[in-house]
């Protein structure tokens, strides 16, 4: 596969959505140093400073375009399996993408769709790893909620490897996903689950909503049990662990 280097960008998810539409193929990978515009989701910057795995691939799945969102669940099982695999560390998963070691978020995954109604044209997973970058130099605002693999396990890593064994394992588990086993990666993804059990606050189109997460169904639907024993749906939003 392709696998295009750079020193400096705005954003790897731009340069690899600029690739897919010139036709770069399925499995294409956009890595840089330092992104100067990184996205996070919601419209949020991400910090990007050099030390970090800033990393994009190219998918291009034959599946239905509401099945996409599943690929950013099979990313975040990927991620968390390399880092537990090889940092030996307490790696979970907040509902829908953070990757977490205890309580703080160590990575993000920022998953664009390209789709007509009927079919997915391409998928950009994009991959941020907070790797041997120093959490206090970052904004204070995101100090608290924020960790790296250097600052866990004092030490820096090797960059080149990390990637190279996440990109074998999410390929093991992407090439599970295209053939039909989502429902298994699902019931990994639940096993390294911090949010499942847990009181959450979930901030979903302007409305706060607070609940129980009990569950996630097989499309990757988080299920609340509100206060009055309800169950409400949640495909999308911001959650925040309360207890
Ligand atoms: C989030 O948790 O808000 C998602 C963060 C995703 C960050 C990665 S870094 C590589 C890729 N390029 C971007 O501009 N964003 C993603």
């Amino acid at each position: 596969h392709d696998i295009h280097y750079f020193k400096e960008v705005d954003s790897t998810n731009d340069v690899a959505k600029y690739l897919a539409e010139e036709g770069a193929e399925e499995g294409t990978i956009v890595i840089a140093e330092i992104q100067n515009r990184g996205k996070g989701r919601r419209g949020k910057t991400w910090i990007s400073p050099p030390g970090g795995v800033w990393m994009s691939i190219i998918l291009r799945p034959d599946i239905p375009p509401f099945n996409a969102p599943q690929l950013t669940l099979v990313t975040g099982v990927a991620v968390a399996e390399t880092l537990q695999k090889e940092c030996n560390l307490d790696v979970g998963i907040k509902w829908p993408n953070d990757i977490l070691i205890g309580n703080k978020k160590v990575c993000g995954i920022l998953t664009e769709v390209n789709a007509s109604i009927e079919k997915v044209n391409y998928v950009v997973v994009g991959i941020g790893i907070d790797m041997n970058v120093d959490v206090p130099l970052f904004p204070p605002d995101l100090q608290k909620g924020a960790t790296s693999l250097k600052n866990e396990l004092n030490t820096e890593i090797n960059g080149a490897i990390l990637v190279q064994k996440f990109l074998l394992e999410f390929e093991t588990i992407y090439n599970e996903f295209k053939a039909g086993k989502f429902p298994e990666i699902l019931k990994e993804w639940r096993s390294l689950s911090k949010t499942i059990g847990n009181n959450v606050e979930v901030r979903t189109r302007g409305k706060t909503i607070r609940g129980e997460a009990v569950g996630i169904n097989k499309e990757g639907i988080l299920i609340l049990e509100l206060e009055d024993g309800s169950l409400r749906k949640i495909i999308s939003g911001e959650c925040l662990h309360i207890n």
